[in-house]
């Protein structure tokens, strides 16, 4: 797709009084990601020239979120928030690199898709007005602007909760805070609006107005569902916000072939990729870029991030972080896989284990209650209950190496760093200080060479 000659301001400089928080509102979170982080990639998905956000509280804070994550977008700051559309008028030292549509939105609004700002600007083309803007018919639009049309439907002006007349707030069809400008337009209608309102704010809404006035055009797209363009204000919409976004990605996942026993109690980031025939029971978390393939069982309450699960692995009650797991694994209950774990096909972790940076080749098990932490296990390695990796001398991680077909007895402690040769056998309840040789049988109390 071409780039658009387009730009988009987004507003996010307002410090969201009603979170009732000492962080901007734009960085609190929706699946482990702040909220502007969804409204940024919708945004780019439309390939604008470019992306200014204005940003005011805290900037220091959703300044560095941006630069690290998103650096090609341009941060400019308000210091004082005087209101949308004054944010909206210190972005006109940017007007020569800008486009010749101007989308303006508020950065707390993460369900937005890219669909209905495509429809936004093609209303404005379409109906060769100078703005168009997002409408939305809400039941209860208790503190939202209403907006006010003429005799033929077309966008007279918007007017706030604050400031409307008893009648007017009766008006259901309320202003989402997305637009379409041309550019030239707006920057000589937005340096003119005044604060002389109910809030003392300079209002974006009156550009809307002022373009009316001037003998112009403002053209509505309404959307269906409101819940796309639900803007957050406090922790209550927050959670609302979330909890849409996981019941529609939950919703297309099942429509691709993927079973959710319990869609209300499963929580999937919508970045994750799952692929059908795959059975999620009921408490799940699947979180960041997860991949699971096919026919895989998770759950009941798992808690899978930033991890690969291959074909056919059975998960259950159990927590894996940063790892990649091989085909046809059999994990859980109760087992703690953390960073860096790398397995094989049909391994088996289960019952109260915990692995941390381990590579544990095909059909080896760690079953039952045991701790591998810096190890590498080779193919056919049993290692039986209780056996523990003492990786940690007190200053430094040292490795347990356990090459293939070992096997552990029960309770057997292993002082890394050292090598458990191919084929040897350790008696139960031994205390493994050194490498142990090649098919040979070690246990406690036996020097081994
Ligand atoms: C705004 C609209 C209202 C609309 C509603 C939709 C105005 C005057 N009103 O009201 O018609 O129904 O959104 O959600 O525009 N911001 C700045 N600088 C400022 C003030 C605000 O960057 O000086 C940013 C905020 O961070 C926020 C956005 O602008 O992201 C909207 O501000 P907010 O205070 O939430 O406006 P609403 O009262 O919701
Ligand atoms: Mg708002």
């Amino acid at each position: 797709m071409d780039i658009k000659d387009l730009s988009v301001i987004i507003l996010a400089a307002g410090k969201g009084t009603r979170m009732k928080s000492s962080q901007p509102k734009v960085l609190h979170q929706i699946f482990g990601k702040p909220m502007i982080y969804y409204i940024l990639k919708t945004c780019l998905r439309l390939r604008p020239k470019n992306i200014f956000t204005v940003i005011g509280y805290k900037s220091e804070l959703v300044k560095s979120y941006i630069e690290k994550n998103f650096p090609d977008i341009i941060t400019i700051l308000q210091e004082e928030q005087l209101g949308t559309g004054h944010a909206v008028s210190i972005t006109k030292k940017f007007k020569a690199k800008m486009g010749r549509d101007i989308i303006v939105l508020a950065g707390d609004c993460p369900l937005l898709t890219n669909k209905t700002l495509e429809k936004l600007i093609n209303k404005k083309h379409k109906t060769k007005s100078d703005a168009s803007l997002v409408s939305a018919d809400m039941a209860d639009p208790k503190g939202y602007g209403r907006i006010i049309k003429d005799s033929g439907g077309n966008v007279k002006e918007i007017v706030e909760e604050a400031d409307a007349s008893g009648k007017q707030k009766l008006i259901t069809e309320i202003n989402t805070s997305m637009y379409c400008f041309d550019k030239n337009t707006l920057f000589e209608l937005i340096t003119k609006i005044d604060s002389d309102n109910a809030q003392n704010e300079y209002y974006l809404t009156d550009a809307i107005k002022k373009v009316v006035l001037k003998g112009g055009k403002v053209a509505s797209h309404k959307v269906a569902d409101f819940w796309e363009v639900f803007g957050i204000n406090d922790r209550a919409q927050l959670a609302k916000a979330e909890k849409l976004m996981k019941s529609k990605h939950n919703q297309k996942l099942m429509k691709e072939g993927v079973t959710i026993r319990d869609p209300q109690n499963c929580y999937i980031d919508p970045e994750a990729e799952i692929a059908n025939d795959v059975v999620i029971e009921p408490n799940c978390f699947i979180n960041g870029k997860t991949i699971i393939k096919k026919n895989c069982k998770i759950g009941p309450f798992c808690q899978i991030t930033g991890s690969s699960i291959g074909e056919g692995t059975e998960i259950n009650a159990s927590i894996i972080i940063g790892s990649k797991i091989g085909k046809n694994n059999i994990i859980g209950p109760y087992s703690y896989i953390s960073p860096n774990t790398v397995t094989g096909n049909k391994v088996k972790i289960g019952r109260f284990c915990e692995v941390k940076k381990a590579k544990i080749a095909a059909g080896s098990k760690v079953f039952h209650l045991s701790y591998m932490g810096d190890t590498e296990i080779g193919s056919g390695v049993n290692v039986g209950a209780s056996c523990v990796t003492v990786n940690y001398d007190g200053f430094s991680k040292h490795k347990t190496i356990i090459e293939n077909d070992v096997s552990i007895g029960a309770d057997t402690i292993l002082i890394a760093p050292v090598r458990v040769k191919r084929g040897s056998v350790i008696a139960a309840g031994s205390v493994i200080t050194g490498d142990v040789s090649k098919d040979s049988l070690a246990g406690e109390g036996e020097k081994q060479i």
